[in-house]
């Protein structure tokens, strides 16, 4: 069995110190936000997993099905050797692309979730034996510095995670990953298509209250790692969809007018009675969209695949 690696490619600190800016700086503005990233410790991750599975939540089925039927092409014009995967989680899905790709030498799976980047590490080289697989706990929307493997590089983004992203978050995202490519190199993209306002808002209020979990869940890492009084009953969990951005955000509504103690900041935070704490935006796309943002970040757009329903869209680009 090939060994896996794991490396931190920052110290343990700096996420405590990048918790600590984002918290300050988004509870003290107005309105109040917090970034994603923070939803994913081990329970987040867990529920994240729960989230796939719910009836509700098509994203994830509708990227499988494209997966499955496409793996073959995928592999055929990237042939790569080195697979990076951006938000790897669980990497369930990307084993129907592993399963396509005899060729490749390693894997590297990049999360912030060390509990999701190492279960599914020890499970996939006990399930491949002959491939590597070197994971990295990196926020990708810092600089990433990858292991030198051999070439040609496919990087993956799979699940609509770029739709976590503001715009100008995604703009240098794209950027940063065109970097990382050379020629001969791909994208390969995953993004959750517009559609009716009902579907998407259901997938993201789910009846089960799964979602819900989730959403609070970032409260209780707030409350364990900064010692903070976050009460997640005294919010509600809130899905919207923005017509104009098109895109989902997740918030969260304080039942009653309320002060948080956040000690390791020094901090009192005050919300008003249904003041809303927004924690995540899910943007939709288009093709004309997508094609546009990878051109402007220097890659060219060059297969477009959905799902039957035209819920998904797979998309693989290339430096030109
Ligand atoms: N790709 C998987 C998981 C999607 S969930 C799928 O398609 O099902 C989003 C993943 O991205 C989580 O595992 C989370 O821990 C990770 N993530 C979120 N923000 C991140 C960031 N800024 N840097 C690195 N990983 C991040
Ligand atoms: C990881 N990301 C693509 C998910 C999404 O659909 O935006 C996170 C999520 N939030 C609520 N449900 C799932």
């Amino acid at each position: 069995m090939s060994p896996f690696l794991l490396t931190r490619t920052l110290p343990e600190d700096a996420t405590d110190a990048a918790l600590r800016a984002d918290v300050l700086l988004g509870l003290t503005r107005d309105p109040k936000t917090l970034p994603p990233k923070w939803f994913y410790d081990a329970r987040g991750s867990e529920l994240f997993e729960q989230i796939t599975e719910l009836p509700e939540y098509y994203p994830t089925r509708a990227e499988r099905e494209i997966l499955l039927g496409r793996a073959a092409e995928i592999a055929a014009a990237a042939r790569p050797r080195t697979l990076v995967e951006l938000g790897s989680g669980s990497s369930d899905k990307t084993r129907h692309l592993l399963d396509a790709l005899p060729g490749l030498d390693t894997y590297v799976p990049v999360d912030v979730s060390e509990s999701a980047l190492t279960q599914a590490g020890q499970a996939l080289v006990a399930e491949r034996p002959g491939l590597r697989v070197h994971a990295l706990i990196a926020d990708f929307t810092a600089r990433i510095e990858l292991p030198d493997t051999p070439g040609p590089r496919l990087v993956a983004f799979l699940g609509g995670t770029i739709g976590n992203l503001l715009p100008a978050e995604r703009a240098a995202f794209l950027a940063a990953v065109r970097a990382l490519l050379s020629p001969g190199d791909a994208l390969l993209l995953g993004t959750d298509l517009v559609k009716d306002e009902q579907v998407l808002v259901r997938a993201y209020d789910d009846a089960a209250g799964v979602t819900a979990a989730f959403n609070k869940n970032v409260l209780a890492v707030v409350n364990r790692e900064l010692g903070a009084d976050f009460d997640p009953e005294a919010f509600t969990h809130v899905a919207l969809w923005d017509a104009g951005r098109e895109w989902i955000e997740m918030r969260l509504r304080a039942r009653t007018a309320q002060t948080v103690k956040i000690p390791a900041l020094d901090l009192a935070v005050d919300f008003e009675a249904g003041e809303e704490l927004r924690t995540e935006v899910s943007a939709k796309f288009r093709e004309d969209g997508v094609r546009t943002e990878l051109a402007a970040a220097g890659l060219e757009l060059t297969h477009w695949w959905t799902d039957a329903e035209g819920r998904f869209a797979l998309s693989l680009s290339v430096v030109p």
